[in-house]
């Protein structure tokens, strides 16, 4: 722990010559790299949502009848409306059986969401009407404890997003999931220089055999509990091996009791 707290310090040293490290997280979409296909509609929770000209926008999870959980910034470029895709497991076929598409006009963003310092990363898509669960469609679990602490423990990010830097921009049809360590906010905040707050929630980068971010927006789960929302990765792109940040769902309980819709 100690070498590798080292290198990284040596690294930043290095690249802080000549990279900002502004988080810059409105122009970027994070990508599950090296995950594997989830099994088909084995995370019933995941969403996906899709701006109205149907382009991928980011992903999302079921937290109740009528409510998405998504981070903030995937609905800055979204407009008045999105789409929001539930049960499906190939996104690229509309015809899947289990798939359920329904446009959504409501949306409740944090209020104190900041793009530049990466805070309050959270946001709801409201559903017109309330569904229910199926077979492909279900929702998750969220925490009930605001103290509770992840570190060292796996869990599953799952999103469509394209599986490597070098082809970034196809997404991939079929979702995707990657087992993946959280790490401590102390040392994720060496690596970004002080931008993680304790709101933040940080999974390991280094590992070959682990992975980047899924898609923005989209759940980071823990035995079945939804921690984390994907939020942001180093400038560098996913395979840097810089920690993936998350927002951290405990530090948010009350204002999403406060805005969920049943
Ligand atoms: C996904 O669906 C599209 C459209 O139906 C199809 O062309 C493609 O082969 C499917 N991909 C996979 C991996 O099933
Ligand atoms: C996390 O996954 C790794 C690799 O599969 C495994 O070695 C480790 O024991 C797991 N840790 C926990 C806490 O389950």
């Amino acid at each position: 722990m100690f070498i590798y707290t080292l290198v990284l310090l040596l690294v930043i040293a290095a690249l802080r010559q000549n990279v900002s490290c502004e988080a810059n997280i409105q122009s970027q979409s994070f990508k599950i790299i090296n995950g594997n296909e989830a099994a088909p509609h084995s995370l019933p929770y995941q969403a996906a949502i899709l701006g109205m000209d149907g382009k991928f926008l980011c992903g999302g999870s079921l937290i109740s009848p009528r409510s998405i959980l998504t981070a903030a910034h995937c609905l800055d470029r979204a407009g008045t409306s999105v789409q929001v895709v539930l049960g499906a497991h190939n996104i690229s076929n509309p015809g899947e059986e289990g798939q359920l598409k329904i446009t959504s006009t409501q949306f409740v963003i944090h209020k104190d969401w900041n793009a530049k310092k990466a805070l309050n990363d959270i946001a709801l898509v409201i559903l017109p009407k309330p569904i229910e669960t199926t077979n492909t469609i279900k929702w998750v679990t969220l925490p009930t404890k605001k103290n509770a602490i992840y570190i060292n423990k796996n869990g599953t990010v799952s999103g469509w997003g394209a599986y490597s830097d070098s082809d970034a921009t196809n997404i991939s049809p079929v979702l995707r999931e990657a087992r993946i360590k959280i790490i401590s906010n102390f040392f994720c905040n060496i690596a970004y220089m002080g931008k993680i707050t304790s709101s933040h929630l940080c999974t390991d980068g280094l590992k070959k055999q682990t992975f980047c971010t899924g898609d923005s927006g989209g759940p980071l789960v823990v035995d079945g509990v939804q921690v984390g929302i994907v939020s942001f990765n180093f400038v560098f792109g996913c395979s840097s091996g810089w920690p993936g940040v998350y927002t951290r769902v405990t530090s948010f309980l009350d204002w999403i009791s406060e805005h969920v819709y049943n």
